[in-house]
């Protein structure tokens, strides 16, 4: 049977180490470790590492997802699973990671039994387009939905938001951080920004990028009560989380040429102002 062409598909074989994938997750791994995504900006300002950072960003949505002892949360695009794994080791909670990608999976599966986890830790591969309903749970299912720069990639993310709402449990959380675009200084218009921001989603695989407020809208679309939208990085650069070029330059693994033109096209749009980091926290009612 062969697969039809998607955009999702393309992300899919971005991330895959196997055969005819373009290894991205081996370069992330390479260049961040096992979490990807944006620190707390306090925390690098103040002087903290980036790992440091990450740890902070991470417990501070946890805190917001109330994430306890007994919660049964879902992490949407887990990558390699170190976000699942420091969660349910400092929470108690259960997690379930899921990615259509299945060689970021075994990856994680592997973490978290290196860590004693894969008990309350579970990575599983979805279909392509299985974001749109997450067909394979029941309605209310979770505590939490929880999302660490991941939907940035996906073509319907209302299809999502509204998925998320329905295995989430009346009350339960929805928290989540994603790269959104935004005006900054001259660079205000829809042509002006998009002419950063194109090259970004076209390397990096992502679908439109999303601003802080249509992320809201979604969700309140989809029937949630968004309690907070805010930008990391707020009236200033975002250039938290950004490894050293040397680590990129370094960096020669599979696609190469691609990593690199990503990480180009990325400090570009950072230096210009219009790319930035958001979180929100939304409950079901
Ligand atoms: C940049 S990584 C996220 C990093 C990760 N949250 C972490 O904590 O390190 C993007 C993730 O989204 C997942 N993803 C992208 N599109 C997807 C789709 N259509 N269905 C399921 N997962 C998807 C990828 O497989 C990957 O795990």
């Amino acid at each position: 049977m062969t697969v039809a062409e998607s955009h999702e598909s393309d992300v899919r074989r971005f991330y895959s180490e196997d055969p005819g994938g373009e290894a991205a997750a081996r370069a992330y791994h390479a260049l961040m470790g096992d979490m990807w995504f944006h620190g707390d900006w306090s925390v690098q300002k103040a002087g903290g590492t980036a790992h440091e950072a990450k740890l902070a960003m991470l417990h501070r949505l946890a805190r917001h997802a109330r994430l306890e002892a007994g919660s049964r949360v879902l992490e949407f695009g887990s990558g390699y699973g170190g976000a699942a794994v420091e969660l349910a080791a400092t929470s108690g909670a259960t997690i379930v990671g899921v990615s259509n990608t299945d060689s970021i999976n075994r990856y994680a599966r592997r973490l978290a039994a290196q860590h004693g986890m894969g008990e309350r830790v579970s990575f599983k591969t979805i279909g392509d387009h299985d974001y749109k309903t997450f067909v394979d749970w029941q309605s209310e299912t979770f505590d939490a939905v929880m999302f660490m720069e991941s939907v940035c990639h996906l073509p319907n993310k209302h299809a999502f938001f509204t998925a998320a709402h329905r295995i989430l449990k009346p009350g339960g959380r929805l928290v989540g951080l994603d790269w959104i675009h935004r005006p900054f200084g001259p660079h205000r218009t829809t042509e002006q920004i998009s002419r950063l921001i194109n090259p970004v989603c076209e390397y990096f695989r992502l679908a439109d990028l999303g601003t802080l407020d249509s992320y809201a809208q979604m969700m309140k679309r989809a029937g949630f009560v968004v309690t907070h939208a805010r930008d990391e990085f707020a009236d200033e650069l975002c250039l938290g989380s950004t490894e050293p070029s040397q680590a990129w330059r370094d960096y020669d693994g599979r696609s190469q040429d691609l990593i690199m033109a990503g990480k180009h096209s990325l400090d570009i749009a950072r230096a210009a102002g219009v790319f930035t980091v958001g979180w929100w926290v939304a409950e079901r009612s």
